[in-house]
């Protein structure tokens, strides 16, 4: 209880009123859909506790903490991103983004994620909400680096939350790059807690519009339209 109080406190001194009342909310939903799913995705996994396929990029990585389904849902809806076009979550950790995406309707969504253990975990979460899910929806968790995915011409709308630093988000925006010269396209970048955006304003011709501010978190708009920019 103490505990309780302590962290209520600091919520509402870092926060304010409002943002706080949001992340209770927040957090007592996503309890709840662990406690009817039998899902397993809140607890935090420091990269330390982690083996990763890709070691020379674990230092810049940082560890598996989830989005909230209540700001992602606002996210999705503000970002205008098409449910038709795939959803790709760079680094999907236990897979609360990918079941999210999915129950929100978009047909397609890839998970990916460089770390194994995370990998199985999340697809172990999947098949417990599959029944949840409408017949045609495609989704699935790719153990693999960002860095080094293969994006493809339908692959347009993009989630982020801080996966990396500088130099790992360097090299992702660069393959996302190369993909969207290979095929261009429109895309729908959501990038949540957007400490490294620079980063990515610098490499891609994308536009950002207004931050959506939820709970505990800030998400930023990038998109991408061949025929402006
Ligand atoms: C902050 S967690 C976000 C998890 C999930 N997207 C969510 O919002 O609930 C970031 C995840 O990115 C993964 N990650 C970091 N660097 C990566 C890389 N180069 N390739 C793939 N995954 C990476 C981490 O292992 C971690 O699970």
């Amino acid at each position: 209880m103490p505990q309780l109080l302590r962290r209520t406190y600091n919520s509402l001194t870092r926060l304010g009123p409002r943002r706080s009342v949001e992340t209770l909310l927040s957090i007592a939903e996503d309890s709840l859909f662990d406690m009817r799913m039998g899902t397993d995705t809140t607890a935090r996994i420091p990269q330390a506790e982690l083996e990763v396929i890709s070691p020379e990029h674990q230092a810049e990585a940082k560890p598996y903490v989830m989005t909230r389904a209540r700001a992602l849902r606002r996210a999705f809806e503000y970002s205008g991103a098409p449910l038709d076009k795939s959803f790709i979550d760079i680094g999907s950790g236990k897979g609360k983004v990918v079941m999210t995406a999915a129950l929100f309707g978009f047909k397609r969504i890839v998970g990916i994620e460089f770390a194994p253990e995370l990998v199985e975990l999340a697809r172990r979460n999947l098949t417990k909400v599959r029944s949840h899910l409408p017949a045609d929806t495609d989704v699935q968790v790719v153990c693999a680096d960002a860095t080094r995915y293969d994006y493809g011409p339908d692959d347009c709308v993009f989630f982020l939350y801080n996966p990396f630093g500088a130099d790992v988000m360097t090299a992702f925006c660069q393959q996302l790059a190369r993909s969207l010269k290979a095929h261009p396209r429109k895309l729908w970048i959501i990038y949540t807690d957007p400490a490294f955006i620079d980063v990515m304003l610098g490499q891609l011709p994308v536009v950002e519009k207004p931050r959506l501010i939820y709970g505990g978190f800030e998400i930023a708009f990038l998109t991408h339209d061949p025929a402006t920019n």
